[in-house]
Parts: structure tokens; sequence; C-alpha cells
């Protein structure tokens, strides 16, 4: 059940020139979170902006009560946010989305994801490796200078491939290129998405081809975040008879599986 809350920023850390980390102090949220569960942030007082920002969840620390989420600066929400300081409090609904990564009887997993759609894959690989599992991730970025969390993820994956564009960093060409490659020799069962939609359309034809289990996380355009202002149609890939024509990303997501919907 999403709770509101008044988080209080406890650390701030800024990884890129655009790119922040924001820990935030929220017990009620971390209890119940899922990897793939995203929060809905309200960025001031006023109504400007109006709506919630929707961003998902980097990791949990239970331990601390301490939710992380990473951001890009995009527009003038994000940039509002990004003037925060440790000790303000910041406005936040969650856990919300309905679909979260589910991995109960795979032990042998790959991540892949690209840009700034690495976030809520962090939690997910943590998790899974801590409960034993084989986890291969495979990160994607432009060229070297959008590189991150290198580290981070390493610590978290059994085995770590970065990919750029254009090689100036480690591996050179698509994140799904080596994946594809290494899909059979590591004995993947369930792959698990999240980056841009031509990554993820391309992860979808790959794991149908392959037919091997794949949920990807849709990071659309939102409005309310909550199911009412139908913001964040997907077509489903069902027959009316199991499904209605579109699901909210919001409700029915972040997470699908791919071959239920349509991108
Ligand atoms: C479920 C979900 C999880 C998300 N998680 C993260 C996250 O962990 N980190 C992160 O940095 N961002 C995340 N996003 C994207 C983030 O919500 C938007 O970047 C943010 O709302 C932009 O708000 P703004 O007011 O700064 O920009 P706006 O002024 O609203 O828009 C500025 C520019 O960004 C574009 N934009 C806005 N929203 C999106 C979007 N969802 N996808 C692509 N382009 C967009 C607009 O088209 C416009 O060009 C997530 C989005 C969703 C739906
Ligand atoms: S964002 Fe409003 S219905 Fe999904």
């Amino acid at each position: 059940m999403p709770t509101l809350q008044l988080a209080e920023l406890v650390e701030k850390k800024q990884i890129k020139p655009d790119i922040y980390k924001y820990s935030i102090q929220v017990p009620e949220i971390v209890k119940t979170a899922k990897p793939g569960n995203f929060i809905e942030i309200r960025i001031t007082e006023g109504t400007d902006p109006f709506l919630r920002r929707p961003i998902s969840i980097y990791q949990l620390i239970p331990e601390k009560a301490i939710l992380e989420f990473i951001f890009q600066v995009k527009g003038k929400g994000t940039e509002k946010l990004s003037q925060k300081q440790v000790g303000d409090k910041i406005d936040v609904l969650g856990p919300l989305g309905f679909g979260t990564f589910k991995t109960e009887g795979k032990q042998k997993l790959a991540i892949i994801g690209g840009g700034i759609g690495i976030f809520p894959l962090y939690e997910l690989a943590k998790e899974a490796k801590a409960e034993g599992k084989e986890v291969y991730t495979y990160l994607g970025f432009r060229n070297k200078d959008f590189v991150m969390l290198e580290e981070e993820f390493k610590q978290v994956s059994t085995n770590l491939t970065i990919t750029t564009d254009d090689g100036s960093y480690q591996e050179k060409g698509f994140a799904i290129n080596y994946l594809e490659k290494e899909l059979t020799e590591k004995g993947i069962e369930a792959i698990y998405a999240c980056g841009p939609l031509p990554m993820l359309k391309a992860v979808q034809n790959l794991a149908k081809e392959k037919s091997i289990d794949c949920q990807i996380s849709l990071e659309e355009r939102m409005g309310c975040g909550i199911g009412a202002c139908l913001g964040c149609a997907v077509k489903t890939a069902k027959s009316p008879k199991e499904a209605p024509e579109y699901w909210h990303v919001c409700k029915a997501g972040p997470v699908f599986k791919a071959q239920d919907v349509e991108i």
C-alpha cells in the first residue's frame, strides 16, 4: 500500500554533471518496496510543476530505513529537485507500481540496462546476488563520459559487461550484442531490462526468438502515477479475452512480461 511521507534528505551526491544520487529516510516505504517499484516526488509546495515526478528506486537499505534514488536533470521538476540540500524534506509517495521484477525459480539471470535506465536494476541485482543467484549484468552507454556506477554494479554481479556505442570505454557496440553472444553459454534463464525503447524492443525480440522469460521496465512519461489520468497507456499484446486493450504503466507496471506489451 503506497504511503505519503515527508522524507529527510540525508545524503546528496553528484555523480555526473547532471546526475544526482539522493538518500532519503522513508521507513514506511522501505519496509514494503520491491525491486522495480518507483516513487512519485512532489517537487514544490506550490503548483509549478503541478504533477509529481516518477523516479525509480535505486537501492533500499532497510537497516537504516534509507531509500536511494538517482536522477538526471531533464526539465523544471528535476532541476528544482537537484537544488535540495541535506536536511531538506522531500514529499514522497510510494512504493508505486504493481508490476515488479520477479526472480522466483530462476537461478541464472541476465540484467541489461542502458543509460539512465540502469538505475532500477541495481536493487534487483543486489537482492538476486544475495540470494545466491548468478547475475550477469550488461550495461550500455553512449560513450565513456556517460559510464556510471561501474563499481557498484560489479559488486552485485557475477560478471559485469560494460559497452559503449563508440568503443571509447570497454566493449564496443550495444550491450544486447554481448548478451546475445553469451545467452546460451551462461545458461541464462531470465532477462530483466530497462533502458531506451529501441534497446527494450531488441531485448523483447531476442527473448522471443530464444524462448526465454523476459521482464522489462517501461519508464513512460507519466502524469498522476496512480491510474487516474490515462497519461501512461501501453498497448497490451494479449487477446481481448485475457486483458484490456491498454494498461496503465503506473498501475499495472512499470515492469511487464516482455511478451505482454506492444512497445
Ligand atoms: C516509472 C518511471 C521511473 C523513472 N525513473 C527515473 C529515474 O530513476 N531516474 C531518472 O533520472 N528519471 C527517471 N524517470 C524519468 C523522470 O520521471 C523524468 O525525467 C522527469 O519526470 C522529468 O521531469 P522534469 O520536470 O525535470 O522534466 P519535464 O519538464 O517534465 O520534461 C523535460 C524533458 O524530459 C522529457 N521527459 C520527461 N519525462 C520523461 C520520461 N519518463 N522519459 C523520457 N523523457 C522524459 C520531456 O519529454 C522533456 O523533453 C522515470 C520515469 C518513470 C515513468
Ligand atoms: S500516470 Fe496517470 S494513469 Fe498512469
